[in-house]
């Protein structure tokens, strides 16, 4: 093997080879175990869909049945979790209290078996099952409120809308909040997914891959940017606002929240199934001034910015969605979290059929042979 030259951000160096999904940057194609994105949103469903992702084909019907039976099962988190939630910060960020609480999980079940199937199979079903009821216990231990338990007769995403508002969702949010999940469960190696195959790599539980991920997918350039284009778009406040807004941005360089993609160079096919299920719930349950605004900017930014390939990413029109449901915005991206598990999970077993420990070079340009300064003298 030649020495390759130094890639900040490694871009466009393969880091493993994977059969879990692909993107065609250049055609806005995503594709998970070969299914195009399009015919999971139309015809799957989330746990579906993971079971894909994870296993790497699709469930008979009595496969599926077992599943979610399963998951159904392990939707509770221990009292002690809970207890431990009520002394994180009221103010901390509910993606610190996620990988907290994911990190804490791995001392309940810390047998580590990585070649036993019943292992995995177990720490799958946990994870798929405790990460959304964490999610929402969290965000009523912050108000001063006891968490909301599952209800073992709702679906996954139903289950989740109820444990976040205690009232039974209307089954078009439901289904709407299913299809976002299936959206976000996977998107080849991206910095989250890289961080989770890295710590897989040496052999560690599976909980503090997660925790290790969900780290990851805090930042603003990652998961974090869907609370951050909320708050551009409110920010903007009109859509006269957006061409000033947009140069004033450019001007000083800064980056437009929600635009811009590592590998796609025209609309993420993400977002353009985003904006169809933002415009059935405005048609369901009226309109939202911020989306004229959204419209206009990707518009503007089109103008500016498209011969760039700099268009929507995923991130531009979930949040408008996830609004409508009626998501707290600091819960976007833990929500893009209790779908990435499926991803990173799929990574986890993949990483493990062929597993070598990462451990990439540098190019060190520091100084040699240098003098030690005794104290006194620096
Ligand atoms: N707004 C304005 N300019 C942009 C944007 C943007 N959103 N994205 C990229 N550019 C410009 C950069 O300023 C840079 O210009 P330059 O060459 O003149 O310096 C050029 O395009 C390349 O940008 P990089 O940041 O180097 O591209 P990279 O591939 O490293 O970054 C990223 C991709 C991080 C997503 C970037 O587009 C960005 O920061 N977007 C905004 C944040 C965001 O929406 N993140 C969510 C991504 S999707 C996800 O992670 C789930």
């Amino acid at each position: 093997m030649t020495a390759c030259e130094f890639q900040p951000g490694l871009e466009g160096i393969p880091a493993a080879q994977s059969k879990v999904s692909f993107v065609d940057g250049q055609a806005g194609k995503l594709e998970y175990r070969g299914v195009p994105i399009e015919a999971l949103a139309e015809n799957s469903s989330f746990l579906e869909t993971a079971y894909l992702l994870i296993w790497g084909k699709f469930p008979r019907a009595d496969d599926l049945e077992i599943l979610q039976a399963e998951i159904t099962h392990h939707r509770r988190i221990k009292y002690r979790i809970r207890d431990m939630m009520k002394c994180f910060p009221e103010s901390g960020h509910p993606m610190d209290a996620l990988q907290a609480s994911a990190a804490a999980l791995g001392l309940f079940y810390s047998r580590r078996a990585l070649d036993d199937p019943s292992y995995i199979r177990g720490a799958v079903v946990r994870l798929l099952a405790k990460i959304p009821t964490m999610v929402a216990a969290f965000e009523h231990i912050r108000n001063g409120n006891d968490p909301v338990s599952p209800r073992d007769d709702l679906s996954y995403a139903a289950n989740f809308l109820y444990m976040l508002h205690e009232q039974e969702p209307d089954p078009l949010f439901a289904h709407i909040l299913d299809i976002c999940l299936i959206l976000h469960a996977e998107h080849t190696m991206n910095a989250s997914t890289f961080s989770a195959r890295v710590t897989a790599s040496t052999l560690t539980d599976p909980y503090a891959i997660i925790a290790s991920a969900v780290g990851t997918l805090a930042g603003p350039l990652h998961g974090g940017a869907n609370e951050e284009v909320i708050m551009m778009l409110d920010e903007i406040g009109t859509v006269e606002n957006v061409h000033p807004y947009l140069e004033e941005k450019l001007a000083t360089k800064s980056k437009i929240m929600g635009f811009g993609h590592r590998v796609y160079k025209v609309k993420d096919p993400r977002a353009k199934i985003l904006q169809k299920l933002a415009e059935q719930l405005f048609a369901h349950s009226g309109s939202d001034p911020a989306y004229e605004i959204a419209l206009e900017l990707e518009k503007a930014v089109a103008e500016k910015l498209g011969e760039r390939g700099i268009y929507p990413n995923v991130d531009f029109y979930s949040g408008l969605v996830y609004q409508k449901l009626g998501i707290p915005t600091d819960l976007f991206t833990p929500i893009f979290a209790i779908a990435r598990v499926a991803g990173w999970l799929a990574h986890w077993r993949e990483q493990l059929e062929t597993n070598r420990i990462y451990r990439p070079s540098q190019v060190y340009i520091g100084d040699h042979k240098l003098p030690y300064i005794p104290p006194d003298q620096r």
